[in-house]
Parts: structure tokens; C-alpha cells; sequence
């Protein structure tokens, strides 16, 4: 028979259809499974390589070319993918360059920097052999408390869609055969942040209308954008389980979005039918549902490649669902040109390269969010003490999903490439300007709250601060407090650090406090009486240099905030986009605003915003921003929107367009943006996305709070 699968210059689709069909139900049911070779004996991943399976995840190196060779062997040869989770940069490798956070990254609202986060992360990850990152996390973190907060892009479903969008294309490049194009996986598919209480993976009380309203726009346009892949979610919805969702999936996914990529399982979710959320009675009926829902690649769920084939045996499963599923898995193989060449080369050399390092101090720089100045900034004192647990913890710094932090525990991994802390950066630069650094811890991050008790160390450091002109005051959290099953209850400043702050204050020195967190912290004291407040969040090798570039006055901060700060864990959540309703507005033991609000953020200089214009007819509105003072700059320009009067609820306002523009000291620029009519739609309780007639509001400003931003109302 002519072997359609091997001639190259048939599509894709042609050549995987042809493969198919030449399948066995085992083999298609290995297609359909990836394993973690990190947790299974060398002999068994080489077993599972002979049977023919789609995936591998979490394997490196030379295991991970011995492990494709055997694939090579089989009886069809089907190239095996390797996936990784470079989740900000190809962070599981200690000589990778290790960008900031998602939500650090964010900070920048610069969608071209983000882009290039994508695109030497997906470089790196190629030159390593592997073929696919776990990543965007497109998920919104409305709860801090959550503890994959740092994983996303924040609160907002239009920022995390567009970021989500830019770093998808760096990843995947213009094409899925380049070499160094690896794929996006865009994750987790769907309101996985949304569980309960912030308790990773729990039930959502979500409905499909509010995830259309707020949820699944990211997903949207990741999947139009032509993500190869989407992973399911741990969570439910409404009680039922998003792996066995077949509206979720198969409806909305694959239907409606026309997703053509394949979807797979987050980590032993078919299993988890079983054995976490009990609506399987075993593997068997648990592999019927994820089928039956759309789930094409299952992870880690070893059982589920006896139960297909089983259930295909027994007639219970209709094998056209396999089918599909494999297709479209082999249909992505193709696509990258790993029959011809089973190993991407990248770009050898390039880990932590001159120019990656470039690029990521770029991105760190733009990720640095200045909340508070009284002047203190940029800094002139000359003798500065430099003190807190986190000014000089690289761990810290760089948050989850590193070598520091997978495998668990960290086994004592030291950095291989460049990194700054923001002691080591105060100090590079402090001969610029004439400054001389002292440095002392003070306390760690998990250690007793008590002042009373603290030890010799707090004493030091409190000692120095009353020795200098001035304190950098550095504080956060640590990766014992982030990631997955680190949820917190209390969003508070753990440790003694508190205590550390207020008595450095109370010594009457200026203070400039500067954040090291994976997301946003409890901080009202601190943010009340600091002189100075930097959010740093996990800025990566060089979060700590740009904070220092950014109290030196070297470079003029320019990040606005993704996410809202609370001033108290109960007083989560505190996202922009509310809806409105509440009695009276607030708490009656807290003010009612966030402590600080979505897309603040400020500079070494001002921007004025005036003549706003809307052309109603062609959705174009237009702005003027003024640099009113002498430092060139970049603001952020955002443009909200309000319907006055809507069949169903609707936020109070919602971001519909934002634009990073530079404007030079003095210099006034009129930024314009071509919205359309779709921005201003609602979803009605039966899903349609609708845009009723009515009135609106239409804003443009500086951040989602009401006095900063103007406004012209119309009507459609
Ligand atoms: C996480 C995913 C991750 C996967 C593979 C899961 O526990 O939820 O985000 O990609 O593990 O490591």
C-alpha cells in the first residue's frame, strides 16, 4: 500500500489519517497516553517507548534521546513528544535563563517583551531536545490566597488573553516545524483560579454563563490563535469535573472555538475520577468519561491504556472517539516535522546566551511596579542599609517552577548563570552614585512574628538601619508559601517581618520598601508609613538589579499592576471588575477599596490625560497623554468600558484595550484604538454573547480607578 504517512509533501492531515489507519487499538490507546519518566524506573519509561507512547514528560537530555530511538524502532516509528513545564523560561534547567513570573512578567503590559519571553524560553527548551512547554497558565487569579497565583497573568480576562496570545506566538513561532518552535499548551482549561475558597482544585460555583462572561475569553483567543494545545483543569464545574466535561471539551473547545490542536489531561486527572471526586466507579468507566468529554492525551493515568483497550473490546466505547483523538495528536507530529526529524536543534549554545540575558533584564525592568513615593525616590542617600530576608535570596526570587523548586525538595542546586538579588544589584550600581551599601538580614521569612523574641539578628539589623541614611527594606515570601498545595489562609507578612519593618520605621529613617512575592501580600501598615513602596514579585535572574536600577533612579519604573492588592485576606475578593450591588460597599471594619487597584502603578514622572473622543459610529477612540515632567517615560493607556443599564448584571468596569506607549519628558502623544462592537457585549443567562442596545460609558486612563480615568458616555 502506498505509505501516504511517509511522503512529505502531503499535508499533515493526510499524511496522520493515513497513519491512523494503520493503527491497532493498543497502539492508538499508547498514542493517547503520556508518562512521567522523573517517576518511573528507566526500564518501564523503555517499555512504554516500545508499546508506542504519544508522550513523555519531564525527561531531559540524553533519556530523553534514548527513549525516542526506541520509539524510532516500533513498528511505525511514531516520533514520541517530550513535554516540560518552562513555565517562565525553561526554569527545570539550571543552566536556562529564568525569567520573571507570569504575573511578574505582566506587570509590563508589553506584549512584544512577553512575546520574547516565548521565544528564547521555546529556544532553550528545543536546543534541550523537547518538544512542548505546559504553558500559558491562562487561569485568572481573582484569590490571592491561591497558590498558583504567580502562575497567571492576573485578574483580568482581557490582559491575561493578550499576554496569554504574545507569548503563545513566542513559543510556537511562525511555524511548528521551525526549530525553534516548540508547543504552547494553554492551561488550565477552565476556572481552575475559581475554586472555592482559593483550595487548589476544589469544585467552582461557576456557571457556563459566567465562564463565556469572564473565563473563557483567554482560552478563546489562545485556541483562534492557533495554540497546538489546551490542558484540562483540576477542578469542577457547577459539580461536574472539567476532565469529564464533554461541553467544556468537545461543545465549546472544539466545536465552537474550532480548536484543532489536542487537549490534554492535567496530572492523573482520569484516575482522580476515581479516587478524588468519585464519579467513576474505576478506570474503566473513568476512561469512558474523559473520552466521551474530548480529552485526546492523558497524563499520567498508566490505567487508562488497559481500560481503552478494554472498553473497545467490549463495544463500549465507539473507537471513531479514539480516532479522533489520535489524529489529532499525530496531526501536531506532523505539523512539526518530527517524522522527519525527530529532534528539534534550537540553537546550540544559547542557554542563558548574552542576548536571552538581555532580553529578560529588559522584561525585568519593565516588570518592577512603583505603588507609593514621597519624594524618597530616586534615592540620594548615600549610606543605605540594605536589610530583610528577602534582599538576597535568589530562591525567593525566582518563585516556582524552577530547579529550586522541581523536583521537590530543592537538592541543593546553585544557579549556573547570571542572576542579581537586589543587595547584589544596590551594590553594582552603588559607585554610580556615590552610595555605599550595608546589609543585614534582620529575620527570615518563616521565622516566629514575635519581636520580643527576635534574636541577635533582628537586633543587627535594626542596629545598621539606625547607623545609615536610609533602608531598603526588602520583603515577601518564599517558595515554601507558593506554588501548588500552598494555598494560604492568611496573606499577612509572615515571620517577623512585620515587626522588622516597624521598628526600622520607628527609628525615623526613610524607608523604601521593596515586595519579593509570588503575588499580592497583606501589606497595609507597610503601606501606609513606608516612603517608598516597589512590588518586585518574582522578577527572575534580574528582578533584583531592575528594583535597584529603579531606586537608583537609573531606569523609570513603567509596571502597572495585573492584580489587586487586599488589605486583608477577608477581604478577598477584591477584583476591578465587581459586579455591582453590594449594601453599602464594604466591610464595616475595612475601607472599601482595594489596598491598591488593577493597573496602578507609578513613575518618576506624570501623565496627563486629556480630550478624550469616541467615535460611536466607528468604535475609535482617542486620548492625549502629557509626560509633565522631566524624565522620559512609558504609560500604559487603558481603556474601560460600563453599560448603564443591562439584562443581566455587568461589571463595573472592564478593561477593553490597553497600549504601552513611550512618551519622552514634556511630550504630549494621542493614542488611538479602533475598538469594536463585540467589546461591549453581555452574555444572557441561555450563553449568547450580546450586545443589547443602551447606553455606556466608554474610559480612558491610567488605571481602573474611577478619578483616573475620563470618560464619554454613548449609545449603540
Ligand atoms: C500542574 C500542571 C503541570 C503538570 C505537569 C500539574 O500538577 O497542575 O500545571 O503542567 O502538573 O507537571
Amino acid at each position: 500500500m502506498n505509505e501516504i504517512y511517509k511522503d512529505k509533501t502531503k499535508s499533515a492531515n493526510e499524511r496522520a489519517k493515513d497513519l491512523l489507519s494503520r493503527m491497532t487499538v493498543p497502539e492508538k490507546a499508547a498514542q493517547m497516553l503520556q508518562l512521567p519518566y522523573s517517576k518511573m524506573p528507566r526500564e518501564n519509561a523503555i517499555s512504554w517507548a516500545e508499546k508506542g507512547l504519544g508522550s513523555f514528560l519531564h525527561v531531559l537530555g540524553d533519556d530523553a534521546r534514548e527513549l525516542q530511538q526506541t520509539a524510532l524502532k516500533t513498528r511505525l516509528g511514531i516520533p514520541v513528544i517530550f513535554g516540560i513545564d518552562a513555565i517562565h523560561g525553561h526554569g527545570l534547567n539550571d543552566t536556562a535563563t529564568i525569567f520573571p513570573s507570569q504575573l511578574a512578567a505582566a506587570c509590563s503590559w508589553n506584549r512584544e517583551l512577553i512575546e520574547q519571553m516565548g521565544r528564547v524560553t521555546a529556544r532553550e527548551v528545543a536546543t534541550d531536545g523537547l518538544h512542548w512547554t505546559f504553558s500559558p497558565v491562562l487561569c485568572l487569579g481573582r484569590d490571592a490566597r491561591w497558590g498558583r497565583v504567580n502562575e497567571t497573568f492576573g485578574e483580568d480576562p482581557y490582559l491575561a488573553g493578550e499576554l496569554g496570545v504574545s507569548i503563545i506566538k513566542g513559543y510556537q513561532g511562525d511555524s511548528l516545524s521551525s526549530e525553534e518552535s516548540i508547543l504552547a499548551c494553554a492551561k488550565h482549561y477552565l476556572g481552575y483560579g475559581e475554586a472555592v475558597g482559593a483550595r487548589d482544585s476544589c469544585d467552582t460555583e461557576m456557571t457556563f454563563r459566567k465562564a463565556r462572561e469572564v473565563f473563557l475569553p483567554p482560552f478563546k483567543k489562545a485556541a483562534e490563535a492557533g495554540c497546538a494545545t489546551f490542558m484540562t483543569a483540576y477542578g469542577s464545574i457547577d459539580s461536574s469535573p472539567f476532565t469529564a466535561s464533554e461541553k467544556a471539551l468537545r461543545h465549546i473547545l472544539k466545536d465552537e472555538f474550532g480548536f484543532e490542536g489536542f487537549v490534554v489531561t492535567d496530572w492523573d486527572n482520569v484516575t482522580s475520577l476515581v479516587t478524588n471526586q468519585h464519579v467513576a466507579a474505576d478506570m474503566k468507566e473513568a476512561t469512558y468519561l474523559a473520552v466521551k468529554a474530548g480529552n485526546d492525551m492523558i497524563m499520567t493515568s498508566e490505567g487508562f491504556y488497559n481500560a481503552a483497550i478494554k472498553l473497545i473490546e467490549e463495544k463500549k466505547l465507539d473507537e471513531k472517539l479514539l480516532d479522533d483523538a489520535v489524529l489529532r495528536i499525530l496531526r501536531i507530529k506532523f505539523q512539526m516535522g518530527l517524522f522527519e526529524q525527530s529532534e528539534k536543534k534550537g540553537k546550540p549554545g544559547c542557554f542563558g546566551c548574552e542576548e536571552h540575558l538581555e532580553i529578560n533584564k529588559e522584561l525585568a525592568r519593565e516588570s518592577v511596579v512603583l505603588l507609593k513615593n514621597n519624594g524618597i525616590l530616586p534615592i540620594k542617600s548615600k549610606r543605605i542599609a540594605v536589610i530583610g530576608p528577602n534582599a538576597d535570596d535568589i530562591r525567593a526570587q525566582y518563585g516556582d517552577w524552577t530547579y529550586f523548586t522541581h523536583p521537590e525538595p530543592d537538592n541543593g542546586s546553585e544557579p549556573k548563570r547570571p542572576y542579581c538579588t537586589v543587595l547584589e544589584g544596590m551594590r553594582e550600581l552603588a559607585g554610580e552614585y556615590g552610595a555605599e551599601i550595608f546589609y543585614s538580614k534582620g529575620c527570615s521569612v518563616l521565622g516566629k512574628d514575635d519581636a520580643e523574641l527576635a534574636d541577635a539578628d533582628f537586633k543587627e539589623a535594626v542596629k545598621l538601619a539606625g547607623e545609615c541614611d536610609a533602608v531598603v527594606l526588602v520583603v515577601g515570601d518564599v517558595i515554601e508559601q507558593t506554588g501548588e498545595t500552598k494555598d494560604r489562609a492568611d496573606l499577612s507578612l509572615s515571620g517577623a517581618q512585620n515587626a522588622l519593618f516597624k521598628q526600622i520605621k520607628g527609628l525615623g529613617k526613610p524607608v523604601v520598601t521593596v515586595l519579593v512575592s509570588s503575588k499580592p501580600l497583606c501589606i497595609p501598615e507597610i503601606a501606609e508609613d513606608t516612603d517608598a513602596l516597589l512590588i518586585a514579585f518574582n522578577g527572575g535572574m534580574f528582578g533584583g538589579l531592575a528594583a535597584a536600577e529603579a531606586i537608583y533612579g537609573k531606569i523609570n519604573p513603567s509596571g502597572r499592576l495585573p492584580i489587586s492588592f487586599p488589605r486583608h485576606s477577608g477581604q478577598i475578593p477584591v477584583y476591578y471588575n465587581s459586579l455591582p450591588g453590594w449594601h453599602g460597599g464594604k466591610y464595616m471594619d475595612l475601607p472599601g477599596e482595594a489596598l491598591f487597584t488593577f493597573g496602578e502603578g507609578l513613575a518618576y514622572t506624570e501623565y496627563e490625560y486629556s480630550g478624550i473622543e469616541f467615535d460611536e459610529k466607528n468604535f475609535v477612540l482617542s486620548v492625549n497623554v502629557k509626560n509633565t515632567g522631566n524624565m522620559d517615560g512609558a504609560e500604559t493607556v487603558q481603556v474601560y468600558y460600563r453599560d448603564l443599564v443591562s439584562s443581566v448584571l455587568t461589571p463595573v468596569l472592564q478593561l477593553i484595550a490597553f497600549e504601552k506607549v513611550k512618551i519622552g519628558a514634556g511630550e504630549t502623544k494621542t493614542v488611538t484604538f479602533q475598538l469594536k462592537k463585540d467589546d461591549f457585549a453581555l452574555v444572557t443567562p441561555d450563553e449568547r454573547r450580546v450586545v443589547e442596545p443602551g447606553a455606556f460609558e466608554v474610559m480612558a486612563g491610567h488605571c481602573a480607578k474611577a478619578e483616573s480615568l475620563l470618560k464619554v458616555e454613548f449609545v449603540i
